[in-house]
């Protein structure tokens, strides 16, 4: 495999500026979820050139391609892209800042794009040197919940060919470009929204005893409701509940009439996550009821918590060792954001994994979803040889 390596390797350095291009284009052009009509007519062109076969409208503006190698039926390996932007008017000077007001490419997607593109670029040279099949798939909507993984699955993305592994990147800007980090197990935490409307009795400040308070009502609730964190929860199993909005429009002299309660609730097991949530709901409208208020909860269910394939993941880390040396594989830790590949991950083995894209020399280090983050673009390729390794290393096994 040490030919193939150097070969990877030098097809990601000769494509390098090719894809930065590709990235530049993507970012300068960003849709939101749902609406990557421009991405996918783009992406769809460079599959006619390149004259790889591939189902356009896999779930809307969905994509699903495939490089067939030698004995194509032998094994099949996915990879997998997100394609949307978010609704954040970026703040760069670069020529390739969005065109697009209001729209940016401000959690890297647009990196996950032309370094699959890449990739299937690398893949598609060397179809006659593999056995195998890879399918490519670029996936809308990843941003806004329900998401489109769980939609592509439903219309067939993981059928006909069947993948038995399937893998996944995202942009880290914790760490530094021509890095990379991976977790096995549970990876990224379930994701739901939840709403409390608190209805108490509003009127003057000044005669509280006449009328049913939903500000300290509502203070109570969010109080009490984090002892399903330090109370409930087993310790094996990381909890988060934070509320981000509480609404209560009275002033110094009026007490309203209602409160609105917004926030998140994550974690990293099914049946906790089922039972927190009718709790959530249970605490929430019988301490309102307590008080002689009432209080309404909608919960708007996210996505499941990822967990990365203990195997597969440990032999990803040992490629990745192989390939980028191991200075620059790193362990990570839990996280609490959430990511619609868990329905992948849910579906069939899965590694989705991190890509470092940070750059402090060059001040390229803000955060995701913030008006100016921005990626080393070096680590396209990095990003781009790494994947079809991964790829290669796996079809290889079989
Ligand atoms: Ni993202």
């Amino acid at each position: 495999m040490e030919g193939l390596k150097t070969k990877l390797k030098s097809l990601a350095a000769q494509y390098a500026e090719e894809v930065v291009n590709v990235r530049r284009h993507l970012h300068a052009n960003p849709e939101l979820s749902n609406q990557e009509y421009k991405t996918s007519e783009y992406i769809a062109d460079i599959l006619k050139d390149l004259n790889i076969p591939f189902k356009a409208g896999v779930f809307k503006t969905g994509i699903v391609a495939l490089i067939e190698g030698k004995k194509p039926d032998k094994n099949v390996v996915a990879l997998r892209a997100d394609m949307d932007a978010l609704p954040i008017k970026e703040k760069s000077e670069k020529n390739y800042c969005s065109k697009n007001d209001g729209i940016m490419h401000a959690c890297g997607h647009d990196v996950h794009m032309a370094s699959l593109i890449g990739t299937l670029k690398i893949l598609n040279e060397l179809k006659d040197e593999f056995e195998g099949t890879v399918k490519i798939i670029f996936q809308p909507a990843e941003e806004k919940s329900p998401g489109g993984a769980k939609f592509m699955i439903q219309e067939g993305a993981l059928e006909n060919p069947e993948p038995s592994v399937i893998f996944g990147q995202h942009v880290y800007p914790e760490l530094d470009a021509g890095k990379i980090g991976m977790k096995p197990g549970k990876y990224m935490a379930s994701t739901d929204e939840i709403e409390l409307v608190i209805k108490g009795k509003g009127g003057h400040a000044a005669m509280p005893y006449a009328l049913i308070d939903p500000v300290v009502i509502g203070s109570q609730i969010i109080v009490s409701l984090q002892q399903l964190v330090s109370r409930k929860s087993h310790f094996n199993t990381p909890t988060v509940l934070s509320f981000g909005q509480f609404i209560a429009d009275g002033t110094y002299n009026v007490i309203p009439d209602e409160v609105r309660i917004k926030g998140t609730f994550r974690t990293f097991d099914e049946e906790w996550r089922a039972k927190a949530l009718e709790m959530i709901e249970n605490m929430s409208k019988s301490i309102a009821k307590g008080a002689g208020a009432e209080c309404e909860v909608v919960i708007g269910h996210g996505y499941p918590y990822l967990v990365n394939d203990d195997e597969i993941t440990a032999k990803a880390f040992a490629n990745a060792v192989e390939f980028l040396g191991e200075e620059n594989v790193v362990k990570l830790d839990l996280r609490a954001t959430g990511e619609d590949f868990a329905y992948f991950a849910q579906a069939i083995p899965a590694c989705f994994y991190r890509l470092g894209v940070r750059n402090i020399e060059k001040g390229i280090n803000a955060h995701l979803h913030t008006p100016g983050f921005d990626v080393d673009e070096s680590s396209l390729e990095t990003g781009m040889g790494l994947m079809a390794w991964l790829a290669l290393k796996e079809l290889a096994q079989k």
